[in-house]
C-alpha cells in the first residue's frame, strides 16, 4: 500500500501559505489513492530535540559511554527516520525563514541525517540509504526567488535538495509560492493548483 508523510514546519497555524499548500497536495494525492495511507507530523508541535551532546554521543561513540540518555536520544532520531522509510512520497511544507528553512525544519534535518543509518561513506564515496522516495516541497515566500535580485539569496531550495539528496532522496521537486498580502497569496496558491493537482497525480503512480 502506498504511504504519505506529511510534515509541516510552519510557525504559524492560521493563515499559513505552505501548510494550505500541503494539505491542498495530501488531498489531491489521497483523491488520486484512496487505499492510501497518510502519517501527519506538525514540527511546530511535535518539535524535535536540537543535537545534543547525548545524541552525538550516541551517534559517534565511544560506545563504552553509552547509557539511557544516548539511547533515548537515538530513539528519538530513529522514530523520526522510520516515518521517513515507511513512506513512498513525502510531502514537506517549509516555508522560507531569512533565506533558508524554518529552525524547527532544520532540526527535523538534524534528527535524520544520521552517519552509518540514513547515510554511508562506501567503496564509491558517500552514499544516500533512504531509496525510492518522492519529496515534494511546498515553499511559501515573500519575494519571488526566481527573480535574479533575489535569486542569489535562495539558500532554501538547494539546501534542501542537497541534504534530502545526501541521504538519498534524489526525487525532490518544489511548489512554490511567494507574495506579501493575503491577496497575493491566495492568488498564487490559486495558480499552483494545477502544478499540484498533476503533481500529485504522478507522485501516485510513482509510488
Ligand atoms: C521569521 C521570518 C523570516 C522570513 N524570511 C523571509 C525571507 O528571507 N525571504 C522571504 O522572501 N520571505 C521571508 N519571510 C516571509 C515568509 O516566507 C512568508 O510569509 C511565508 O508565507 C511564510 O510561510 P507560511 O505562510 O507557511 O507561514 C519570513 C517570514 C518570517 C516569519
Amino acid at each position: 500500500m502506498t504511504h504519505l508523510l506529511h510534515i509541516d514546519s510552519s510557525a504559524r497555524s492560521e493563515g499559513s501559505a505552505s501548510r494550505r499548500l500541503s494539505a491542498e497536495y495530501t488531498k489531491a494525492w489521497k483523491a488520486r489513492n484512496p487505499h492510501g495511507t497518510v502519517t501527519y507530523r506538525d514540527l511546530s508541535i511535535d518539535t524535535p530535540d536540537f543535537v545534543s551532546p547525548e545524541w552525538i554521543t550516541g551517534v559517534f561513540g565511544p560506545a563504552e559511554a553509552a547509557n539511557a540518555d544516548t539511547q533515548a536520544a537515538l530513539d528519538a532520531s530513529e522514530l523520526l527516520i522510520r516515518e521517513i522509510e515507511a513512506a513512498d512520497v513525502l510531502v514537506l511544507g517549509v516555508p522560507m525563514y531569512n533565506f533558508g528553512v524554518p529552525a524547527i525544519f532544520k532540526a527535523w534535518i538534524d534528527q535524520v541525517v544520521m552517519g552509518g543509518r540514513t547515510f554511508a561513506f562506501g567503496e564509491n564515496g558517500p552514499e544516500g540509504l533512504i531509496k525510492g522516495k518522492k519529496a515534494i516541497i511546498l515553499r511559501a515566500s515573500g519575494s519571488d526567488f526566481d527573480n535574479p535580485d533575489f535569486a542569489p539569496m535562495d539558500f532554501h531550495a538547494p539546501y534542501i535538495r542537497g541534504v534530502l539528496g545526501w541521504i538519498g532522496i534524489t526525487d525532490v521537486e518544489f511548489i512554490a509560492v511567494n507574495g506579501f498580502t493575503p491577496e497575493q497569496i491566495d492568488a498564487a496558491i490559486r495558480d499552483a493548483g494545477n502544478t499540484i493537482a498533476a503533481s500529485a497525480a504522478s507522485a501516485t503512480l510513482a509510488a
